[in-house]
């Protein structure tokens, strides 16, 4: 059989029960997320279908990861091959793509080294093993403090849900990692108080996205840069949300005009397939050695050429140049539609194809419900803001179509 007859042979049944599965899940499955009742079967580019057949309008791209696209056919044709021709070896070993891909990313982020592995959370931890060992061989045992910022996310292993100044993620799971100290967001004077000799990183979301789409200034990410620069500090952005694209730049930080020293990204490397990667530049790039850290399945062949054929579509779509007017469209209406609704509406900001639309009232739950009732998925953060990420394919009219149910809602 060949691999074209493969990708072609249905091996999956074609209809799914939606409520056995939703018993099952809440069987069998470690309640650690809030579901909506809603069994997903199929996407392609920004649509998907449920169990029952209905349509949606993906706005939400499984949180910033699909970004070009549920399915898309270049992607679906290099994992198929890929998965008939050879997929792990092992980080002992080299396979075709890892090498590649590292360059291809170095290229687009003015990076220098790569570490491969499977999540935000992963790629992140590896920035804070970095800037620790890093911080040791700059200044002394001593140097290992790092500075983060409230209402950040950086992911749930122990170091990153430290890093995440979020209490309502870390409570539970007390007594955090030591050294983290946290300043509010866009507050130059507030992170100058907090450093010292024994900070060794300074680690920011370019646009804050799970605590509801909010951009740095490109003057305080400027000013952090050099604050950095005058203290020997390493600057982190993670940018595993709102990279990939979706801001018109590769990345947040280029959209803001800064070079960090390190980078993280993970969600949409590889549209949808489980990657994250650590990118670093000059001493940071070389901080760790053979034995220091290391990820099995990081860099594996088959996520490797994923990744490689996301890019390849980024590039060969424009889909960043396409992200940042489309985006461009969306923000402008949203913003049109807070002028008829002032009492409700309290703000439309973001960048790109990143964007966030805050409530002054608690209403963001009702509009999400009555945004899946008319086949439109979003994701509301919190009970104020609902976040719009969409696949960087969406069209204008496919933004009007999110305003005008958003506007019945409201109206309702
Ligand atoms: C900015 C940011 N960093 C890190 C993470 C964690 O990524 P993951 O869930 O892949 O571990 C997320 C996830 O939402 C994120 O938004």
């Amino acid at each position: 059989m060949t691999t074209e007859t493969l990708v072609q042979t249905k091996t999956l049944p074609d209809t799914f029960d939606g409520n056995l599965i939703q018993s099952l899940d809440r069987q069998y499955v470690m309640g650690t997320y809030g579901r909506q009742p809603i069994v997903f079967v199929r996407g392609e580019g920004a649509r998907l279908w449920d169990s029952e057949g209905k349509e949606y309008l993906d706005f939400l791209a499984g949180i910033a990861v699909v970004g070009i696209g549920h399915c898309h056919p270049k992607v679906a044709n290099t994992i198929a091959k890929q998965a008939h021709t050879l997929m792990h070896v092992s980080n002992l070993f080299h396979n075709p793509f890892q090498a590649p891909l590292a360059e291809k990313l170095c290229g687009l982020t003015g990076m220098e080294r790569v570490f491969f592995c499977n999540s935000g959370a992963e790629a992140n931890e590896c920035a804070l093993k970095i800037a620790r060992k890093w911080g040791k061989q700059q200044r002394g045992a001593e140097c290992f403090e790092i500075v983060t910022f409230t209402g950040s996310f950086h992911g749930r292993t122990m170091g990153t849900v430290t890093a995440t100044a979020q209490p309502k993620y870390q409570a539970p799971f007390e007594p955090l990692v030591p050294g983290f100290h946290y300043a509010p967001y866009n507050d130059i004077e507030a992170v100058k108080s907090l450093v010292s000799e024994r900070t060794c990183a300074i680690m920011i979301e370019p646009i804050q996205g799970e605590s509801g789409i909010n951009p740095a200034t490109p003057e305080f990410l400027q000013a952090l840069r050099t604050l950095c620069d005058t203290n020997n500090i390493l600057l982190i952005c993670d940018e595993v949300q709102c990279g990939m694209g979706r801001t018109g730049h590769f990345l947040g930080c280029q959209t803001l005009g800064v070079v960090p020293d390190i980078v993280t990204m993970a969600k949409g490397i590889a549209d949808g397939f489980p990657m994250g990667a650590c990118l670093a530049r000059g001493s940071a790039g070389t901080t760790l050695v053979p034995g220091d850290h290391g990820c099995t399945f990081g860099g594996q062949a088959l996520a490797c050429a994923t990744s490689l054929a996301t890019l390849e579509v980024i590039l060969e779509e424009n889909l960043m140049p396409h992200s940042k007017r489309v985006g461009h469209h969306f923000l402008q209406a949203l913003k049109a539609l807070q002028n008829e609704f002032p009492n409700s509406i309290k703000e439309a900001r973001g960048i790109g194809l990143m964007v966030g639309l805050e409530f002054s009232l608690p209403i963001a739950k009702n509009l999400l419900a009555h945004l899946l009732a008319s086949g439109i998925v979003a994701n509301a953060v919190g009970d104020t803001v609902l976040r719009f990420v969409p696949p960087m394919i969406v069209t204008e009219e496919d933004c009007d179509q999110v305003v005008d149910a958003l506007r019945n809602g409201l109206a309702s």
